[in-house]
């Protein structure tokens, strides 16, 4: 009989449908993006005035649509490439791109410390917000380089967002070193943007929802940069295709694939089957948003174990803020973290509100009593796949790093 050891052994040599499975984590930019082309032709015109060597114009561009329709690999590809251009002409001191996902970055605070800390080594520490601007100003003219701040999911700054942009409104005329290109969601952009930032923009560009056959010839490039030949059939790949085109989500066929292969590595069955693509239609959401969750902070992880745990034994769509403090508390003796306060506690419950993870429902007590209590919700997909996938990224952190420092 083989030892545990030579099972693992055997399971993580064994053939692999992958040639490179990278390629379909949420964070891979791949070299091409199909359908997108006259966005980024679009993109690359408004920002043309950034390669023009007499004086600095700031360009400040949004990017608006549905979720997964190429907004955030758009822009990160468009950043790239802006900076190779400029780099190639060399007649300027160039263009830097710096990405922020507000996910992480909430505050103009946190953006402003971490580019002067992070991304120019200069320290920040002891700096108002405005110095640090002043002190990324004088830098950009001295090394006469064009900045490009690109915010994704932008709303989540709420005000902060309009003081970034007005500092490039402020600066002398041809000494504007930074512009912004931000992402958003259409509802989001509906809700919080189109308002504030109506006629500060010198663009929007929209992003229409993939049809049919534009998520196949996507997904059809995608499976040929991630799986071997012949692994995913091309009825298999229409298949997908169909099943994205429902919510017009890229990412939705993207996740589809990558956990069809995974099935396949673990059955060790070739190609994939439909069977298995009806399996993985049923595991992947495309409202989830998995790196996300990634980007959350350990606490809040912990905080989010706890409301979809208490859910799934509630077996209920709402539950108290009281019985997830309770959960909470276990679960962080569970993963031996530190526990936060109540007040504390509180607040990591309204961050991840805000940032839509949960939602909160006022509801009076009832029962001849007064008052009104907050019930907790998840975002409307299964309670099992979330609990599993929060549980999934906490084990890794804690594996990678111990219990993470809170930023
Ligand atoms: N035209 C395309 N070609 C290749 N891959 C694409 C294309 N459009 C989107 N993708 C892939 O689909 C997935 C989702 O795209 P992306 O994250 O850019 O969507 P999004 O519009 O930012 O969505 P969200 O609003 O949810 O943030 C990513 O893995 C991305 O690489
Ligand atoms: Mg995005």
């Amino acid at each position: 009989m083989c030892s545990d050891d030579d099972l693992i052994e055997r399971a993580l040599l064994s053939a692999t449908v992958f040639k490179n499975e990278e390629t379909l984590h949420p964070a891979f930019i791949p070299s091409k993006l199909p359908n997108r082309e006259s966005q980024l032709i679009r993109l690359s015109h408004t920002f043309k005035p950034l390669l023009n060597d007499e004086g600095a114009y700031a360009v400040n561009v949004a990017v608006v649509g549905r979720p997964g329709t190429g907004k955030t690999a758009s822009i990160k590809f468009f950043g790239r490439a802006l900076e190779k251009v400029a780099a190639k002409r060399g007649t300027s001191g160039g263009v830097r791109f710096e990405y922020y996902d507000c996910f992480m970055f909430r505050t103009k605070s946190a953006i402003l410390r971490d580019l002067l800390t992070e991304r120019f080594k200069v320290t920040s520490r002891g700096f108002s917000d405005e110095e640090i601007t002043s002190m990324l100003n004088k830098r950009l003219l001295r090394e006469n380089t064009r900045l490009v701040l690109c915010l994704d999911e932008a709303y989540l700054l709420g005000q902060d967002l309009l003081s970034l942009i007005h500092s490039s409104e402020v600066a002398n005329h041809g000494q504007a070193y930074i512009s912004t290109l931000i992402a958003c969601r259409t509802t989001d952009w509906q809700n919080s943007l189109s308002f504030p930032l109506s006629g500060r923009l010198n663009d929007r560009i929209e992003m229409p929802p993939y049809n049919e056959e534009e998520l196949y010839q996507i997904l059809k490039y995608r499976t040929e940069l991630a799986f071997h030949g012949n692994i995913v059939p091309d009825d298999i790949l229409r298949m997908v295709a169909n099943i994205a085109a429902a919510t017009k989500n890229a990412r939705h066929g993207i996740e589809m694939l990558l956990w069809a292969g995974k099935a396949a590595d673990r059955y060790n069955v070739r190609p994939i089957t439909p069977e298995m693509i009806r399996r993985a239609k049923q595991e992947v959401f495309s409202e989830l948003r998995s790196d996300v969750l990634y980007s959350l902070r350990y606490q809040e992880l912990l905080v989010l174990a706890a409301v979809s745990r208490q859910l799934k034994l509630e077996m209920s769509q709402a539950t108290t803020f009281l019985k997830v403090f309770e959960s909470y508390q276990i679960i962080c003796e569970e993963y031996g973290a530190t526990k936060q306060a109540m007040p504390t506690f509180r607040k990591t419950i309204d961050a991840l509100a805000r940032l839509g993870i949960i939602g909160k429902v006022v509801e009076s007590i009832g029962g001849g009593q007064r008052g009104r209590r907050a019930r907790l919700t998840l975002m409307d997909i299964p309670v099992e796949i979330f609990d599993e996938r929060v549980g999934e990224i906490l084990r890794r952190r804690l594996a990678e790093d111990g219990e993470p420092e809170e930023k």
